[in-house]
């Protein structure tokens, strides 16, 4: 039998499909009652990054700048693409070496990126609820970085220095087409939440990072408690480790 047979082909795919389902049975231990984890392989094999020139291009730029995987960033991109129509501008919290910014206002140029980052770590961690994050994680890294890596890809930002919103909150714009809050503990996804969401205009997006992620307990949990008292806006649980909060367009 050769490795082209499609005796050899068969009984590589049922492996294969048999390997992925076992993985798909590993089930983690719980850091928290009621957020259980298990190991999340979808079906779907599609995948347009590898097709996007464009996108491929600029993420060989900024992957060595962002702790976020393929799958993420590729979402992330594209929503800035989507939103380009949508009055406002973009706001990152939770920079650190700005690979996730880059990516967004490379997709979109016309907009102003606003990036906001103590540069000195996971701020606002609170053991209530945050499992792994005891603060200051994540402070390797500085304003030059992003400012260079910015250059490199040829688009521009303000970056804001401070923990949010307590610091910086001055400089959140007024009208808000699409928000990253990529901040890793319960407080500060709650309050940065909390300032954003009603400058965001009607069909403008926040994505959370840290939805569902193995040690994100208090973000996961955040996010749940705006989903259940906001109701101007369509949920969207992503299996990436995104969640999607997209303003209905009669709101505000
Ligand atoms: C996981 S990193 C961000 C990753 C980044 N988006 C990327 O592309 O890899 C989280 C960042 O959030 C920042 N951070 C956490 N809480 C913050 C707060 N309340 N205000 C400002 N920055 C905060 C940390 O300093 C850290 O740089």
């Amino acid at each position: 039998m050769d490795n082209t047979s499609p005796d050899f082909l068969r009984v590589l795919r049922a492996e294969r499909r048999d390997l992925l389902n076992r993985m798909r049975q590993t089930r983690f231990e719980s850091l928290k009652q009621g957020c259980s984890h298990s190991q999340v392989i979808p079906f779907a094999t599609y995948s347009p990054w590898l097709d996007d020139e464009a996108f491929a291009s600029t993420f060989e730029i900024v992957k060595d700048c962002t702790m976020v995987d393929i799958y993420r960033c590729y979402e992330l991109y594209r929503l800035s693409r989507q939103t380009r129509h949508v009055p406002g501008e973009i706001v990152e919290v939770g920079v650190w070496r700005g690979g996730t910014a880059a990516l967004m206002a490379h997709a979109s140029p016309r907009k102003t990126s606003h990036l906001f980052d103590t540069f000195s770590g996971v701020a606002k961690h609170d053991p209530k609820f945050d499992t792994l994050y005891s603060g200051g994680e994540h402070a390797d890294t500085d304003e030059d970085t992003v400012r260079n890596l910015f250059e490199r890809i040829g688009a521009s930002c303000e970056v804001h220095r401070g923990v949010f919103p307590d610091d910086t909150l001055a400089f959140l714009p007024e009208m808000i087409c699409l928000a990253h809050i990529d901040v890793d503990t319960y407080q500060s996804v709650k309050e940065s939440f909390a300032s954003i969401w009603p400058n965001v205009q009607p069909n403008g997006v926040v994505v959370f990072d840290d939805y569902g992620i193995f040690g994100c307990e208090g973000a996961t949990q955040a996010v749940n408690e705006i989903v259940a008292s906001h109701r101007d806006g369509l949920f969207i649980h992503n299996l990436n480790g995104h969640a999607l909060l997209l303003k209905h367009s009669k709101a505000n």
